[in-house]
Formats: C-alpha cells, structure tokens, sequence
C-alpha cells in the first residue's frame, strides 16, 4: 500500500516536471508557446513559417509587431541572432481592388493567374522585386532577403523588436523634406519606379538617414498611370511637410526636378 503510494507521487512530480519542461521548451515548429500567432494566420501561411525555420532562413519568431488588416509583421531571429522581419500578407483579407491599379499595366507582371491567392503571392514578389531593384541601385531601403508565397523576409529596421520610427512619428526638420524628395528622385532615375504610396507611414527616419519600405505598390516607370502615381506621392509628401511647419517648394516645380 505504501509503495503504491510512493509510486503514486512519484509518477505526478515525473508529471509535473516533465509538463513544466515542455512549457519552457519551444514547440515542434519553432513557435514559441503561448504567442498568438495562429488565429490571424492560415494553415499554409503557418506552413510556410515552419518552412522558414527548417530552411534557416529564420531560426524563430518572436512576437507580432504590427497587425494591420492586409498584412501582419513579425519580429524573428535568424540562427546569428540577426533580427529578422516577416511581412505576412494575409489571403483572407486581401483586397483585389486596391491593388489591381498597380499591378495591372506594369510590364513586368503583365501574366496575372486568377485567384485571391495568387494575386497576394504576386503581390508580395513585386515589394520583393523592387525592394530588390532599389537596395541593388544602393537607394536607402529596407535590405529584402527572402520571399515565399505570400511571405516577405527582411532586415529588421529597430531594436529588440520596436520598430524605428516613421517620419510620422518623428520630429522632422528641413534635411528630411529635401532628402525625401530627392528619394523620389532616385526611386525615378535610378530604380525606374515609382513609389505609389510615398508617404510619412512608409519611411523610416533612422540614425543614418531615411529608409523606405513598403514597396509593394511601386510601379515601373513605364506604367500608364506611372506619372500620375508620382503626382500623388509628391502632393502627399509635400502635405506632410507643410503640416509639420516647413518650407516646401511648389509640387510641379518638385516634379520637374524628379523627372527632367
Ligand atoms: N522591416 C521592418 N522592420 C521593422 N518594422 C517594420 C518593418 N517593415 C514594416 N515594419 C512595421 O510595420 C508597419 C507596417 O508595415 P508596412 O507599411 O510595410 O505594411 P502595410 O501593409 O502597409 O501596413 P499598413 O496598412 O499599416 O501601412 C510599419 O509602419 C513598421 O512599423
Ligand atoms: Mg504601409
């Protein structure tokens, strides 16, 4: 009786430390227990995740960074304790309309499959491509490193997992506006694309200078509505900057100094 007892007890503290290991340890798939992950993600997405890992392309992920309603960044870390960010664009809520303008009419995707799925995989090879295009250029833009179905893989631009600040949300002064416009410049000249969403949301402004991301609207230069694209991105900026106090020169001089 007394064994049984012993044995009893025995086997629940074997229990209990064996549950309390598996809790520190990581799961199979290189997630770490109790992050949310899975409820805004689909099966595939997950899939290509653990894909991610088994490749080493990252080593885990970390947490959400920003969740928006077309796409989720993730904070991960490589197998050099590299910082890594994830752009998951998100099938379920992806919406065609806004993005057909900027697909349709660039030459270099003139193929486009049908399906909500493919589009969102197209999607995200085009911010791969021009991220791509621009860093090759040397143009000051996040650094891409891998893309997969409907995942973007790149530098993560911050420290232990926060972001670095946008133009928005940064003090911004005299050098950020002229620096921004002759970022559009450069996107122009040098890259032959056109931002389509030049905005105070897609730069960051770091310790080095601004870096732009968010690429996945950027159209070839010969697009029909390129040029109108360009308009935009310079009202739009020029906005921000005449909000924030500073001294802007007139949008269709600005113009004719991106383009001439
Ligand atoms: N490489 C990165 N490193 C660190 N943070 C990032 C990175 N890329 C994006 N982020 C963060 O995620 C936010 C959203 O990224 P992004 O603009 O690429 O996505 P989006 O789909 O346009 O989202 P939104 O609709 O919110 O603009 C950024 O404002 C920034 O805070
Ligand atoms: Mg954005």
């Amino acid at each position: 009786m007394l064994s049984d007892e012993l044995d009893n007890k025995l086997e629940s503290r074997i229990e209990k430390i064996l549950s309390q290991k598996s809790r520190r340890k990581k799961t199979f798939d290189g997630f770490k227990k109790n992050k949310v992950i899975n409820e805004v993600l689909d099966k595939p997405t997950v899939m290509e995740l653990y894909d991610l890992i088994k490749s080493k392309i990252i080593s885990y992920i970390n947490g959400v960074v920003k969740a928006g309603k077309e796409s989720v960044i993730f904070w991960a870390v490589d197998e050099n304790k590299k910082d890594i960010a994830l752009k998951v664009y998100l099938v379920t809520t992806s919406s065609f309309k806004k993005r057909a303008p900027y697909l349709v009419g660039d030459p270099r995707f003139s193929r486009i499959k049908k399906g909500t799925k493919n589009l969102v995989y197209l999607w995200a090879q085009k911010e791969f491509r021009n991220l791509s295009l621009c860093y090759e250029k040397g143009l000051p833009v996040v650094r891409p490193i891998h893309v997969t179905k409907n995942i973007l893989v790149m530098d993560f631009i911050g420290k232990n997992g926060a972001p670095t600040k946008t133009l928005l949300e940064s003090q911004v002064d005299q050098q950020d506006y002229e620096s921004a416009i002759s970022l559009l410049r450069r996107l122009y000249k040098e890259a032959k694309l056109v931002h389509g969403d030049f905005s105070e949301y897609n730069i960051f402004k770091t310790e080095n200078g601004l870096l732009l991301f968010d690429l996945g609207s950027a159209v070839d230069l010969r697009h029909p509505n390129a040029n109108e694209f360009l308009k935009r991105d310079i009202n739009n900026i020029t906005k921000f900057f005449v909000k924030r106090g500073l001294t802007v020169a007139n949008p269709v001089d600005v113009l004719l100094k991106v383009t001439k």
